[in-house]
């Protein structure tokens, strides 16, 4: 049987948070990209999450909750600074890294002393979530919906064509509003004394540091692991390419002023970040749809998204 992709009707997210607590699994949408949810208390779910993504199973996976007040379950002595980011920017695109509590088990941490957690603000993700505390549960495990390495899903068909043929026939893939933001979740460390960006996206430094009073700290000072930082990923199958010199027959991405070549493959003109940020991931898997070799990518330039946007772009070039 086929997996078929669910509309998120009160009854489909409930059955969702059925199916969840049932120990299937779960793709559903947030603001960023599709995650593939499982319950963070089962770890035979857990362990079947981690199968369907191919995904190495000590890369620590992110908690999501519905409410701040669920974090207590999870993590331990929470710092000011970490308090107020929730404060200012939950539900939101961010995670914050903090110290685990002995519910957080080495699945969902790769064995790391620190667990990460989001309170996602897209409203089938807080809806599905909240059904599904409603059942007892304490909070899903969701890594993008995408195999290991590969581009994650901004809609539920990138989902279906990336993992339908892994899924179960109780495994379910929620439909819903598209990703705001486009691009994964800012990575923040709070585990110290004061913020790290472990991997940047829509929260920015600026924000952090009006947020929180203090200076954020750069990534090469910790220690900790996290999976998006290996060089490749978020990769398609095509060649991927960072500069505008696109010769016939292949993709093209770049901002709408960029004029295309004749014989190139426009892929995305976006006219703002914001909307770079949104169409990135469904530009390059729209590269490998169309089956090119090789895809050009003129990342913008800035501040802000923009940095988040040229992570991407730099590791999905990555040799
Ligand atoms: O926007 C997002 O964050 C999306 C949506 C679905 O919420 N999720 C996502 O999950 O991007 P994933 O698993 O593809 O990437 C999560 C990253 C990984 O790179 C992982 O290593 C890092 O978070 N991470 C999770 N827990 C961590 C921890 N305790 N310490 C350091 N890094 C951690
Ligand atoms: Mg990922």
């Amino acid at each position: 049987m086929t997996i078929k992709v669910s509309k998120p009707t009160a009854i489909q997210i409930e059955l969702a948070a059925k199916a969840l607590s049932a120990g299937s699994l779960v793709a559903f949408p947030t603001e960023t990209v599709y995650g593939l949810g499982a319950d963070a208390k089962n770890p035979v779910a857990i362990a079947r999450m981690f199968q369907v993504k191919n995904r190495p199973t000590n890369h620590p996976v992110i908690i999501h909750l519905s409410r701040q007040d669920q974090i207590e379950y999870w993590a331990e002595r929470v710092s000011d600074f970490a308090k107020a980011l929730m404060r200012d920017y939950w539900p939101g695109p961010m995670t914050l890294i903090l110290s685990r509590s002995e519910n957080a088990n080495d699945l969902i941490t790769g064995g790391q002393d620190s667990v990460g957690l989001r309170v996602p603000s897209h409203p089938v993700a807080l809806a599905l979530i909240e059904k599904f505390h409603d059942l007892g549960g304490k909070g899903l495990v969701a890594p993008s919906a995408n195999r290991y390495g590969a581009v994650s899903p901004t809609d539920s068909e990138a989902v279906r064509v990336e993992l339908g043929e892994y899924l179960a026939d109780d495994d379910m893939i929620l439909d819903g509003q598209a990703p705001a933001v486009g691009v994964e979740s800012t990575i923040i460390d709070c585990t110290g004394d004061a913020p790290i960006v472990l991997r940047p996206g829509a929260i920015t430094v600026q924000m952090i540091e009006k947020s929180t009073g203090l200076s954020v700290m750069r990534s090469q000072e910790t220690q900790l692991r996290v999976s998006g930082s290996h060089k490749k990923h978020y990769s398609p199958k095509a060649r991927v390419l960072v500069d505008g010199n696109s010769q016939t027959s292949e993709g093209l991405i770049a901002d709408s002023r960029v004029k295309t070549p004749p014989g190139v493959i426009r892929l995305a003109s976006p006219t703002s970040v914001e909307e770079y940020a949104r169409v990135l991931y469904s530009a390059l898997r729209q590269a490998d749809a169309l089956g090119l070799e090789t895809v050009r990518v003129v990342p913008p330039i800035g501040d802000g998204l923009a940095i988040a946007i040229r992570d991407r772009i730099a590791r999905s070039a990555a040799e």
